[in-house]
C-alpha cells in the first residue's frame, strides 16, 4: 500500500518535474551556447597585412538609431541631437553614419495617435544640415515604423521621408546596397526594408514585413556583395519583429557579418544589451535608442576585424578597443581573427573633444603600460599575443582627457575562439520569432481557459457524481453548463480570430478592416500582427479574471447544501442557497469583484487605443472592443438581476432553466 503511494507521486510529481527541467536545461543550452563555428578558417587569417603600429587598414563609422524628434515630447532630444551631428561627428570623423530609422517620432499630442509631422522631418533634417554632417560624413538614413505610421503608399506626400531625409528617396525602394571603397578593402551595406505598405497608424505598426520579393531582394543584394572584404545589413526591425516567408529572415542575413539594427529601445532602458549570435553563425546588435537614452554606436573594422562601442551621449573619451576583439562578439566565419594571433600591438582608438591626458592597458588585472599615439585616434601597445593562446583573458582600457574625463573599458577577448556564453535574455528575443512566440502563447492559453469549457459542457451532460466530490470541479462544470457564462466565455475570445476588429480610417483618408490576421486598407492586405499581442493581452487581463470571477461566483452561489447540490433540478433550492451564504463566503463574495478591476482597466484601455488612433468612427464600428464590452456589460446586468435564476439545474445543457 505504502510503496504503491510512494510510486503513484513519484510517477505523479517527479516524472513532470524531470521533464520540465530537462526542458528547461535544453532551453537554456539552445540560447546560452554559442554556435560552434567549424568551417574552414578565414583565407585571410594568416595573411599579412597584420595589426601592429600603424594606422592602414583601419577604419570607423557610427551607427545611431531611434532618434524620435518630436514636436510634442522632449525638445532636448533634438537639441542634444543637433549638438550631436556637430560635436560627436567632428570629434569622432566618422567615415559613415548610419541611422536605423525611426528618425521622427510620428505621434500626435495625446501620445495614441499617430501621424507624419512635416515640422519633426524639417527639425530633424536641419539638424544635420545645420552642423554640415552630411558634408564631413556619408549620412545614410532609413526609416523606421515611426517614419512609415499614416502613410497611404511611398509615393504619398506624407511620406515626408522621400524630402527630408539625407539619403533621398531611392532609400525608399525596398533594400539597396551602399559600398564604401577603401584603398585596403570594399565594405558593403546592405538595408533591409520590411515596412509595411501602405503604413497603418500605431498601434498596428509594430511588427515589420518581409515580402516574398523583398526577402529575395534582400538575398539578391547580399550574393552581389560577397567579393567586399564585410558586408553588413541594417535595417530598422531586429529579425525577432520581422515577419517573413520561408526560409526566413535570419537565413537570408547569416551572409554577412552583422546585422544591425533598432526599434526595441533596449526595452524600455531594461535591456541594454540586446546583441546575440545568431545561429547562422553572424551576429545581431540592436542598438539602443537615441530617444529616451542618447545612445549611440561607434563602430571599427580593423583589418577586417569588426569591433563596436555603445556610448552615451556626452561621455568622453570614447574607447573602442579592435584588437585583441571580444570574444563574446567574435564571428570566426566571417573575420580572420587569426590575425590576432600576428598581431604585435594591442590597438584601441580614443575620441574626446579634449586632449589625451593619459592612457593605461592591463592584460588579466596586470598593468601593461600607456600606450602610444599613433595618428587620428590610433593608440597602440606592443604585446605577445602568445601568452594569451588559450581561454579567455581580460583586457582593460583606461583613458583620461584634458577636460578631466576618464572612461574605462574592460572585456573578455580570446586567440583561440574561446567565447563565454550568450547573455540569455537578450538570446532569448533575438534568437526567437516573437510573432509566432506571442500566438503560441496565445493558442496554449485558449487551450487552458476556452477549451475545457465545450468538452466539460459535452462531457457531464447529465448529472454526475464528480459534481459532489470536488467544489471547484463543480463550480467549473456548472459554468460550462450555464449558457449565459458559457457563451460569452466561449464567444469573447474567438470572435477576434474570425471576426473584424474594426472599421474607420486606419490610414490617413483610407477607410480599412482591421483583423487579427492583418489590415485590409485600399484594396491592399499589410500582414501586421501585433494583433498577437493584443489577443494574448485579452487573455490574460479579460479571459482569465472573467473566468476567476465566474468561477468562484458560482462556487458561493452554489453552495453543495442538499445531496445533489446545485444539480438538483428545482430551481428553488438554487435560490435558497444563494440567501444562505456563510459570513467569510459573503466577504469573499464582494472580494472577487476587485478582480473585475483588471478587464475594466484593460477595455478602457482598448477603447481609448481606438478612439485616439483609428477615430470616432472606429471607435463605434468595432466589434472586438466597444460592441463586445457592451455585451459583457449586458452579461453583467443580467447576471445580477434577483429572480432570474442564471443556472442550469438538472446538469443538462439543452434545458436552460429561466
Ligand atoms: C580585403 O580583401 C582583400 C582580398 O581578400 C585582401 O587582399 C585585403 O587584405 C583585405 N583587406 C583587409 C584590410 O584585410
Ligand atoms: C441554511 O441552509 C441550511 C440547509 O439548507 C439550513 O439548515 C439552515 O437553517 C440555513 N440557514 C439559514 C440562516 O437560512
Amino acid at each position: 500500500m505504502m510503496t504503491k503511494t510512494l510510486f503513484l507521486v513519484a510517477v505523479i510529481v517527479l516524472l513532470p518535474l524531470a521533464v520540465l527541467s530537462w526542458l528547461w536545461v535544453q532551453m537554456l543550452d539552445y540560447y546560452t551556447i554559442p554556435v560552434k563555428y567549424d568551417g574552414p578558417p578565414h583565407p585571410n587569417g594568416d595573411l599579412p597585412p597584420f595589426p601592429g603600429a600603424s594606422a592602414e587598414n583601419l577604419w570607423w563609422f557610427i551607427h545611431i538609431s531611434d532618434i524620435h524628434v518630436s514636436r510634442f515630447r522632449d525638445p532636448g532630444r533634438t537639441v542634444d541631437f543637433q549638438k550631436f551631428c556637430k560635436e560627436n561627428i567632428d570629434v569622432i570623423q566618422p567615415e559613415l553614419v548610419l541611422v536605423t530609422g525611426d528618425l521622427t517620432d510620428a505621434k500626435t499630442k495625446d501620445f495614441i495617435g499617430s501621424r507624419q509631422y512635416e515640422i519633426e522631418w524639417q527639425s530633424y533634417r536641419s539638424a544635420i544640415k545645420l552642423a554640415q554632417a552630411d558634408e564631413k560624413t556619408i549620412w545614410i538614413d532609413i526609416r523606421g515604423n515611426h517614419d512609415a505610421f499614416d502613410v497611404p503608399h511611398v509615393q504619398h506626400e506624407t511620406n515626408f521621408y522621400r524630402k527630408y531625409s539625407i539619403h533621398g528617396p531611392d532609400g525608399d525602394q525596398g533594400s539597396f546596397i551602399y559600398q564604401h571603397k577603401l584603398p585596403f578593402g570594399t565594405y558593403s551595406f546592405v538595408s533591409v526594408y520590411a515596412l509595411l505598405d501602405p503604413g497603418p497608424k500605431r498601434p498596428f505598426n509594430f511588427f515589420g514585413v518581409l515580402t516574398e520579393e523583398e526577402l529575395k531582394k534582400v538575398q539578391e543584394n547580399v550574393e552581389k556583395t560577397q567579393n567586399s572584404n564585410q558586408t553588413i545589413l541594417f535595417g530598422h526591425y531586429p529579425t525577432a519583429t520581422v515577419v517573413a516567408p520561408q526560409p526566413g529572415f535570419s537565413d537570408v542575413m547569416g551572409k554577412g557579418i552583422a546585422y544591425i539594427c533598432g526599434h526595441l529601445h533596449s526595452l524600455g532602458g531594461s535591456l541594454p544589451n540586446l546583441k546575440a549570435l545568431q545561429r547562422s553563425g553572424s551576429l545581431e546588435l540592436e542598438v539602443e535608442d537615441w530617444k529616451e537614452n542618447r545612445m549611440y554606436r561607434v563602430m571599427a573594422m580593423d583589418h577586417d576585424i569588426l569591433s563596436f562601442v555603445d556610448v552615451k551621449f556626452g561621455q568622453w573619451p570614447v574607447i573602442l578597443i579592435t584588437n585583441p576583439k571580444r570574444a563574446r562578439f567574435q564571428a570566426p566565419k566571417y573575420e580572420p581573427i587569426h590575425k590576432m594571433l600576428h598581431s604585435t600591438h594591442i590597438r584601441f582608438l580614443l575620441y574626446s573633444p579634449f586632449e589625451v591626458k593619459s592612457t593605461s592597458v592591463s592584460l588579466d588585472g596586470i598593468h601593461q603600460g600607456a600606450a602610444e599615439h599613433v595618428k587620428g585616434p590610433l593608440y597602440v601597445l606592443p604585446w605577445n599575443p602568445e601568452e594569451y593562446q588559450t581561454g579567455l583573458h581580460y583586457i582593460a582600457v583606461t583613458a583620461t582627457d584634458a577636460g578631466g574625463n576618464t572612461q574605462r573599458i574592460t572585456y573578455r577577448f580570446s586567440i583561440d575562439g574561446s567565447r563565454p556564453e550568450q547573455w540569455l535574455v537578450p538570446s532569448v528575443i533575438l534568437l526567437s520569432d516573437m510573432p509566432k512566440g506571442l500566438l503560441l502563447m496565445y493558442a496554449i492559453l485558449f487551450s487552458v481557459l476556452v477549451l475545457p469549457l465545450p468538452v466539460l459542457r459535452w462531457s457531464y451532460r447529465k448529472g454526475s457524481e464528480v459534481l459532489q466530490s470536488n467544489f471547484i470541479m463543480r463550480s467549473i462544470i456548472l459554468l460550462a453548463h450555464t449558457d449565459i457564462y458559457y457563451y460569452s466565455l466561449l464567444c469573447l475570445p474567438t470572435y477576434p480570430v474570425i471576426g473584424p476588429w474594426c472599421i474607420g480610417e486606419l490610414i490617413g483618408g483610407l477607410w480599412g478592416v482591421s483583423t487579427m490576421h492583418g489590415i485590409y486598407v485600399n484594396g491592399a492586405f499589410v500582414g501586421e500582427v501585433f494583433s498577437y499581442a493584443v489577443v494574448l493581452l485579452d487573455m490574460l487581463l479579460l479571459q482569465l479574471p472573467l473566468t476567476i470571477f465566474f468561477v468562484v461566483r458560482l462556487a458561493l452561489l452554489c453552495q453543495p447544501t442538499t445531496q445533489n447540490g446545485c444539480v438538483s433540478s428545482k430551481v428553488e433550492n438554487y435560490k435558497t442557497n444563494s440567501g444562505n451564504m456563510s459570513m467569510t463566503g459573503t466577504i469573499i463574495y464582494f472580494l472577487i469583484y476587485l478582480i473585475l478591476l483588471l478587464p475594466i482597466g484593460w477595455s478602457y484601455y482598448n477603447l481609448k487605443t481606438v478612439w485616439y488612433a483609428y477615430g470616432k468612427m472606429a471607435f463605434f464600428l468595432s466589434p472586438k472592443s466597444l460592441w463586445s464590452y457592451i455585451l459583457l456589460i449586458y452579461v453583467f446586468y443580467k447576471i445580477h438581476l434577483p429572480d432570474k435564476p442564471e443556472v442550469i439545474a438538472n446538469g443538462n445543457h439543452a434545458n436552460h432553466v429561466s
